[in-house]
């Protein structure tokens, strides 16, 4: 078992809320994920994917959290923890959104919300791996204080690894 406290689900910032996933996410996940370029993943896919979220949240405490924006109040990606290449101890910090709301400072927002719930719950470090070709990803990182540790190579390609303290 875990020593670290259940983070929490409920975060909010300035202009977004993050919370926890429900099944009525499923078509807006599926949407998010077609962006990746990859194709669109059958319905019943995400909806698998959001209840293996669910089950293991329940299981490890730390989660990915679905973003809403408080005046639209749309969905417009998620952002949280997951073990991913790391630990349950010092787990990953990920997040991805719709491509027509990047530019306007939402990922680093959410991600200082996330930040903040990974240190309440008593974690000394977060990590996060990032292809290295992924500039607006590791830039969001720069200004969360992340510094680079290493880099590894995949069949995908360069993956930095990233690490921040939480004092
Ligand atoms: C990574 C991602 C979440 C960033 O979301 P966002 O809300 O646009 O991020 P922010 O607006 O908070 O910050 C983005 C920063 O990158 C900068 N940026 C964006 N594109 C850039 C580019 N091509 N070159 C240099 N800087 C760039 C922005 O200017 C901004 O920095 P600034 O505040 O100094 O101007 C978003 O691009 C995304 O969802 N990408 C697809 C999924 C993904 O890659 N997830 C991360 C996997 S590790």
């Amino acid at each position: 078992m875990s020593t670290y406290e259940t983070m929490s689900f409920h975060l909010e910032t300035e202009r977004l809320v993050l919370r926890p996933w429900a099944q009525s996410d499923a078509a807006e996940l599926r949407a998010l994920h077609s962006e990746r370029g990859k194709g669109t993943p059958t319905a019943e896919y995400t909806r698998t994917l959001i209840a293996k979220q669910l089950t293991a949240t329940a299981t490890t405490g730390i989660a990915l959290l679905p973003i809403q924006r408080r005046d639209e109040g749309d969905f417009i990606g998620y952002c949280g923890l997951i073990i991913g290449r790391s630990t349950l101890e010092e787990p990953e910090i990920a997040y991805e959104l719709f491509q027509r709301t990047h530019g306007r400072g939402y990922a680093t927002e959410a991600a200082r919300a996330v930040l903040d719930a990974a240190m309440a719950t008593g974690r000394k470090r977060l990590w996060s791996t990032v292809g290295t070709w992924n500039t607006p990803s590791l830039r969001v990182l720069e200004k969360l204080g992340f510094e680079r540790d290493h880099v590894s190579t995949e069949d995908s390609g360069e993956v930095v690894w990233l690490t921040r303290s939480l004092p």
